[in-house]
Parts: structure tokens; sequence; C-alpha cells
């Protein structure tokens, strides 16, 4: 008898990931092919950043026998119909999305496009195909002004810093009344500054990577005295699986370390694994940045035990080898 056989064929599942060629949807569509389930990727391949490493990302998952690849706007209802009616999945993770704090001051549209009009088409063709399951992306920006830390699932989230933040809060809201309405289960995960190989060229980590293997000068807002719960993408992966495993979830959780760094604690990391000093520029406070965040993750260790495992200077470590291997960097 082979016993445990039959479970993983049941596990077995043809899930929609939305936002594949990103950072957070690479890792999770690579760890749900290794689990022997179905993916179906979309992604627009925008600009925001380098193309050349969501092109990168995604090439990797094409090889995959069990990957199907759509480049698709969520913005257009008609794309995504066609292609949600073409897939039918039994799940949906959806992370594309218009991500970056600072840019939603400078590109406000983008986010309106992206992560409303987006989201409602997603919960649109999820309602019209009869879809079950949705689990989305939130953040940790919905706690904008909240000072109570570390950030429980149960405080208040009515008071974001940035309109990327109010986006994020309000795809919770629409997540509800759909799933009130329509009987789609909801599930929105409030990621924390996630980071690892692959990352995304925006985020601070990135750049001061860049910077510092370049001899290039690095803007450090709010002399550092900024505190973050980053949170290795491998464990925000584990983190995610279990979510799909479940057979009742909650509306959200957090998916955190809840092991928070100080931001030059980061930067001497790198400093270690780049064997580079950084050249700081400091900058003020930038009025859509969050001064601390932690994460309580009661909620998701309850559930499904989630437990982060990766410290701050392993990931950083695996983030600079991965770094200097795919931008060919010579070390001495
Ligand atoms: N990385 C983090 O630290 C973090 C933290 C909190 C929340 N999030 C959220 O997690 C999700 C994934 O983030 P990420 O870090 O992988 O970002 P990412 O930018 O690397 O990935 C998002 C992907 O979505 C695609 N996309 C954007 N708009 C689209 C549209 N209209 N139609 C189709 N594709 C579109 C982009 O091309 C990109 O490849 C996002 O929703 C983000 O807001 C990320």
């Amino acid at each position: 008898m082979v016993v445990g056989a039959p479970e993983v064929e049941s596990l077995m599942k043809k899930v929609l990931v939305t936002g594949a060629a990103g950072f957070i949807g690479y890792h999770l569509s690579e760890r749900l092919l290794e689990e022997g389930n179905k993916v179906t990727g979309i992604d627009n391949l925008n600009s925001y950043y380098d193309v050349r490493l969501k092109k990168a990302r995604l090439g990797r998952l094409i090889k995959r026998r069990r990957f199907r690849f759509h480049k698709a706007d969520l913005a257009d209802i008609k794309k995504t119909r066609v292609i949600f009616k073409a897939e039918a999945p039994d799940l949906v993770v959806h992370l594309a999305a218009q991500a970056g704090v600072r840019y939603s001051l400078e590109n406000p549209r983008a986010y309106l496009k992206s992560n409303i009009t987006g989201f409602l088409n997603v919960l649109e063709a999820c309602r019209q195909f009869k879809i079950r399951r949705l689990i989305y992306a939130s953040s940790s920006s919905v706690y904008g002004a909240n000072t109570r830390l570390p950030f429980s699932v149960q405080d208040r989230t009515d008071a974001p810093l940035s309109l990327y933040g109010a986006t994020k809060k309000s795809n919770e809201l629409m997540a509800h009344a759909y799933g009130h309405l329509f009987k789609l289960q909801t599930t929105g995960l409030r990621f924390f500054t996630v980071y690892g190989p692959w990352g995304r060229p925006d985020m601070a980590y990135f750049l001061f990577t860049r910077n510092l293997l370049t001899g290039k000068p690095i803007q450090v807002f709010n002399r550092g005295n900024m505190r973050r719960d980053f949170t290795y993408i491998d464990d925000i992966v584990d983190g995610m699986i279990s979510v799909t495993r479940l057979s009742k979830a909650r509306p959200f959780y957090n998916l955190g370390s809840s092991k928070p760094v100080k931001l030059m604690d980061c930067i001497r990391l790198l400093e270690k694994y780049t064997r580079q000093k950084a050249k700081i520029r400091y900058a003020p406070m930038h009025p859509g940045d969050i001064l601390e965040t932690s994460a309580d993750i009661r909620a998701a260790r309850d559930d499904f035990g989630f437990f982060p495992k990766t410290n701050m200077k392993e990931g950083v470590k695996k983030f600079v080898d991965w770094y200097k291997g795919y931008y060919r960097v010579k070390t001495v």
C-alpha cells in the first residue's frame, strides 16, 4: 500500500496565479509546480521595473510541463474573462498589482488601474466562472498610521499613509463584499517587506546592494531610524501554500517574520556580504513611509503553524549570492 498517495492526488490543483512574472508570483508558481499542481500564470509584464528580470523569472517557469502563461492586463475585463473561462481554475491566487509606496505619489493612476480596476475584474471573473476560493495579496501598508505594535489583524486599518495602502485596504473591503454576496471564500495576505533571490529592484535592500557593488552612494531616509519586519521569500511561500490547503481560512492573515530589524542593521549585513562599505546619503523621512512595521502572526501560527525559519543574516547572504550570480558580479 502506498501510504499517503491518494491524499497527494486530492491536493493537486489547477491554480491561476496573477503576477506570475513578479517576485512573489514567480516563487509561488515554482513551489506549486514542484508540488505537482498545474499553474496558469497571468502577467502584463509592465515596465515598472526591469522587464528582463520578469522575463528571466518567466523563462524558468515556462520550461515546466504543467505551466501555462497568458500575457494580459487584468484591467482588460474581456481578456480576463477569456482566460478564466478557458482555464477554469480551482483556485485563484491574485498577486498582480502596482506595488511600491513611494511610486504611488508619482503615478497614482497606475494604482487605480491595476489595484482597483484589475482587482474588480478578478472578482467579477471569479463570480462569473463560479470560482470558490480567492487568495490575494494585501500589505502591511494597510496598518498606515497605526502605532500599536506589533500590528494585529484585530487592529483598525482605516488610516493608510499612501495611495498604495489605500488601494490594498480597498481590496480587502471589495473582497469582503464579494464574499458575502457571491459565496466566494477570500483570504487577504498582508505581506511584510518580502525579500530574497529574484527580488524586486525597486525595494531598498535591492537598490542598496546594487549601489554598494557599483560604488555608488545609498539614500537612507530618516537617518536610518526605521525598523522593518523583513520576511524571507521562502517563508512567505510556505505560508501561502499552507493557506491554499486550509478548508476554512480567516479573511486576513499577517505574513511576516515577526522579528523587526533596524534598517541600519540590514545595511551592515549587506556591507558584510557584498564586502563593501556603504557611502550613505541621509534624506528626511518620506511622508508615505511607516516608521516601524512588525507583524503579529498569532492567527497564522494558530491556523496553519506558520513559523518563519530564515533569519536576516541567512536571508541577506542568500540574496547577495543570488544577486552576484544573476548580474555576474566579479568578486575579489
Ligand atoms: N514584495 C513585498 O514586500 C510586498 C509587500 C506587501 C505586499 N506585496 C504585494 O504582493 C504582490 C506581489 O508583489 P511582488 O513583490 O511580487 O511585486 P512584483 O511587482 O514583482 O509583481 C507583480 C506583478 O504583477 C504584474 N502586474 C501589475 N499590474 C498588472 C495588471 N494590471 N495586469 C497583469 N499583471 C500585472 C507585474 O508585471 C508584476 O510582474 C503585490 O500585490 C504587492 O502589492 C508585496
